[in-house]
């Protein structure tokens, strides 16, 4: 396949590189499961991307709904992104990693200018489960204490560290042993009051579970989860890799509560739709752990200017967009229009729950989910099910979504559930 094309394809041309991708997809990655691979083959292969739309190779355009799992939360190819990203790509792309960057000196500042209460040094890496390593380690180096507690149903990433703190079995058992770990039911500050001790380092939370399908915790517990990592001297990581950067209708999920973390992690958004990125960030008292050596946490990639740039300028759009705010107002007109659905099809759906355009759509089977999410594909609408909870659909859309692109979403799920219904 030849690359960098920019200019139309052939309809032959179109066949041929989808034909092309499949094949090679079989040969040289990993395989694929239950996927829109079953639902249209030569409709499944993605092309380009501009705000809410995605298309496949033949141009057919897509309602984004499932938004890179959280990626686009400016949509695709946000015009300041990618303006400041390829005058970036033409100037210097990757650093030398021995003279000073202002790219990531400007990310950084940046980022401690939204993050709630006293949290303002980073580091920057280049996805979200390298964001939860480096918050586990500083967690460790800090309160030199070895285990960490998590809740039941969680998604942190898959690499060796937060793949410990993962509450699924299916993904950890295969590869255990894994780090010592408690997981505990999420909502619940008895259980956490019970497992928190003079061993542990850490508890990690998601402010609001996002892979688990998409669960808002009890009012309060974010508040209590906090007093008592305070009361036991166990460090609170946020893990805002889903929920932060405006996604729940405000900046970070923890805002709801007014919660300051110890330690918080975001990613995923953070690159702007353009540039992989990930950070995690904690306050100067712990930041003190790497005082001995600096050199404790580093990689080759971390800080890059690209990424950098990308995380700056996504940062300023959510900001002066107030794409927090937008979320807020937009995920109520969803919830309302979803809501109304959840009680014209209860014969399908048996919950709709999220806050903010985070939500979650409960189907009474998996094969029910499956076979929604189905039907919106073919109605040119994209989703997909929860990784730890395959009854849960997402609705994840770009924060730029208008009101009317809410409603075309609402009707072509009315139209959707009506024909599982029949
Ligand atoms: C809450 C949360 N933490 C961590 C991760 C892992 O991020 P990544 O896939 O970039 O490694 C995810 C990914 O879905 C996530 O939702």
């Amino acid at each position: 396949m030849q690359l960098g094309i920019d200019r139309p394809l052939t309809a032959l041309e179109q066949e041929e590189l989808a034909s092309e991708a499949y094949d090679s997809y079989d040969a040289y990655l990993n395989r694929w499961p239950k996927s829109v691979r079953q639902w249209g083959p030569t409709n499944a292969v993605e092309w380009s991307g501009e705000g809410v739309w995605l298309r496949d190779i033949h141009g057919r355009a897509f309602l984004d709904c499932l938004g890179g799992y959280g990626v686009f939360a400016l949509g695709h190819r946000h015009p300041r992104v990618i303006a400041a990203v390829k005058a970036q790509l033409d100037r210097l792309p990757l650093h030398s990693q021995k003279l000073v960057n202002p790219y990531a000196a400007e990310a950084g500042r940046r980022l401690a200018g939204i993050v709630p209460g006293n949290l303002r040094k980073s580091f920057w890496c280049n996805s979200g489960t390298e964001a939860v390593e480096g918050a586990l380690k500083l967690a460790r180096l800090y309160t030199k204490r070895p285990n960490f507690v998590s809740t039941v149903n969680s998604f942190h990433g898959k690499s060796f560290g937060s793949l410990s703190v993962t509450g699924r079995a299916l993904f950890r058992d295969p590869v255990a042993p894994l780090l010592p770990v408690r997981f505990v039911p999420y909502g619940d500050p008895a259980a956490l009051d019970k497992a928190l001790d003079a061993e542990t380092a850490a508890f990690i939370i998601e402010p609001i579970q996002g892979e688990g399908g998409v669960h808002v915790p009890p009012e309060g517990y974010l508040r209590k989860v906090r007093d008592l990592c305070t009361r036991k001297g166990v460090l609170m990581i946020a893990d805002e890799i889903q929920t932060g950067l405006g996604r729940t209708g405000r900046m970070f999920g923890v805002d709801h509560e007014g919660v300051v973390p110890d330690i918080l992690c975001v990613a995923k958004a953070l690159s702007g739709g353009v540039v992989p990125c990930g950070a995690f960030v904690s306050t100067d008292e712990i930041w003190t752990a790497y005082h001995p050596m600096p050199l404790f946490h580093t990689s080759t990639f971390g800080h890059n200017p690209l990424a950098a740039t990308a995380a700056a300028a996504a940062i300023e759009v959510i900001v002066s967009e107030r794409l927090h705010e937008r979320a807020a107002r937009l995920g109520d007109r969803l919830m309302t229009g979803l809501r109304e659905q959840w009680r014209r099809f209860p014969k399908a759906l048996s919950d709709v729950r999220g806050r903010g355009l985070l939500i979650g759509l409960e189907f009474v089977t998996e094969e029910a989910g499956v076979r929604a999410a189905e039907g919106l594909f073919a109605r040119d609408v994209l989703v997909a099910h929860t990784l730890n909870n395959p009854r849960v659909v997402r609705i994840e859309p770009p924060l730029i979504i208008t009101e009317e692109q809410v409603d075309l979403l609402l009707t072509k799920l009315s139209s959707t559930l009506e024909s599982l219904d029949r």
